[in-house]
């Protein structure tokens, strides 16, 4: 029996190693977390028409997510119930019948069992083929365009889930009328590294922005810093909230010094201040002014960059690796060239071979193999920044409050990871 919170303790600021490694303590995140949670399956904009599909995985779980006849949303186990093959191979379509290649079993888009090859011959008529449909999930459910699915039947409804997160989240989802929609497709990788690396870092760490990306960062703001000096910033927050979210943020210093998206395309520079008042009569100045543009992560494995405009959901494929799937999302009611310079940027920065990705990549890889050990994987690591210093009484933004540069989220991301652990 593992005693996780021996292993987790968000109020010393200590996590060990043990969790980034152990296989026993895997399988428990699977049944525990990834099993439990709302996950992010899909974006509206995937599944417009009746017929419409995608598929993903929630943990190691295939999944089908589709848009049923009816307009309604459906998300099944992507696994034929006669031996288990996956029943749709493709990343995305349109269809009406899901026919598994193995043996011809056929699906409808509602999930019933429709046909059976050789059903009179081979089962003389007597398999009840409303017994043995594809397995659905507990609820999906959609905000402002993501849609999300558990299969969790006693799930808290997803607003709950979110919490005080969509007040950040709609500085990604609500910035124009029309909201946001995904475009060029899915970017699909996998990577050295446990899960939760990437997802504490989504949530938590602006901090290693300055060295891990040190270089990236003096290639993208070389001319900015010449040309649009008033892009700088030096003030910042990070939010948490009990359900395990997330974010942290700049904040623009002064009424000039609006957009902090320093080093970003000039295009996408005077998209922002072209719909600046826009943006700040839905959003409200301070939210314009900061979360705008910044890190977050949906407690589990959605990660997001507002403003870079990528989406990511780290699929765990172990212990020791995930598969990232990623996107760039833009608002609607955006001018295809901004949009184009938007999937541009988000590939140049956050693709798989991204100056960015390449550098968290990196890091993560080596963070993983240096856990292999006997020793490498017993010892404690720190998550302390910040400790005793949260705030939650800060006008402008809700949530528990530090500095951006801060690992309160990241202990808020493990006190969520400690209570689903222990059941
Ligand atoms: Fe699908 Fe046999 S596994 S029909
Ligand atoms: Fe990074």
């Amino acid at each position: 029996m593992i005693d996780i919170a021996a292993l987790v303790d968000p109020g010393a600021g200590r996590v060990s190693r043990q969790v980034f490694v152990d296989e026993e303590i895997y399988r428990l995140e699977l049944d525990r977390i990834f099993a439990k949670s709302w996950l992010v399956v899909a974006h509206e904009s995937q599944l417009r028409s009746p017929g419409d599909y995608v598929t993903t995985t929630m943990g190691e779980d295939p999944v089908l997510v589709v848009r049923r006849a009816d307009g309604s949303l459906g998300a099944y186990l992507n696994s034929c119930r006669h031996r288990g093959m996956k029943v749709c191979r493709a990343d995305s379509g349109n269809g009406s019948v899901f026919t598994c290649t193995y043996h011809g079993w056929a699906y409808g888009n509602d999930g019933k069992l429709k046909g059976v090859p050789m059903e009179q011959a081979a089962y003389n008529n007597e398999l009840d083929r409303s017994q043995w449909g594809l397995v659905p999930v507990a609820h999906i459910d959609t905000y402002k365009g993501l849609v999300f699915a558990t299969w969790d039947p006693d799930a808290v409804p997803l607003l709950d889930h979110l919490g005080g997160m969509t007040f950040y989240l709609d500085a990604l989802l609500d910035r124009r009328p029309g909201g946001t929609e995904l475009i060029g497709g899915v970017q699909k990788w996998r990577l050295e590294g446990n899960w939760k690396l990437a997802a504490e870092q989504f949530t938590s760490d602006n901090y290693h922005a300055p060295f891990s990306h040190a270089s990236a960062i003096t290639v993208l703001t070389a001319d900015v810093a010449r040309d649009r000096p008033r892009l700088g910033h030096t003030d910042g927050a990070q939010a948490s909230f009990p359900q395990g979210h997330g974010t942290g943020f700049a904040i623009g210093e002064t009424p000039d010094d609006k957009f902090p998206g320093r080093g970003f395309p000039p295009i996408l520079c005077e998209y922002y201040e072209q719909h600046w008042e826009e943006m700040v009569e839905r959003l409200g100045e301070a939210r314009v002014q900061g979360p705008i543009v910044g890190h977050a992560n949906l407690f589990p494995n959605f990660g997001y960059l507002p403003g870079i405009g990528t989406l990511r959901v780290w699929h765990p494929r172990g212990p020791n690796a995930i598969e990232v799937h990623s996107w760039t999302l833009v608002d609607s009611a955006a001018p295809p060239e901004v949009k184009e310079a938007q999937r541009r940027f988000t590939t140049l920065t956050f693709g798989p071979a991204g100056i960015f990705e390449q550098d968290d990549a990196e890091n993560w890889a080596e963070i993983q193999q240096g856990m292999r050990g006997s020793i490498g994987s017993r010892v404690d690591f720190n998550y302390q920044m910040g400790m005793g210093h949260e705030r939650f009484d800060d006008p402008r933004y809700p949530g528990r409050i530090g500095w951006y540069a801060s690992e309160q989220a990241a202990r808020g991301f493990y006190a969520r990871y400690l209570e689903l652990m222990e059941g």
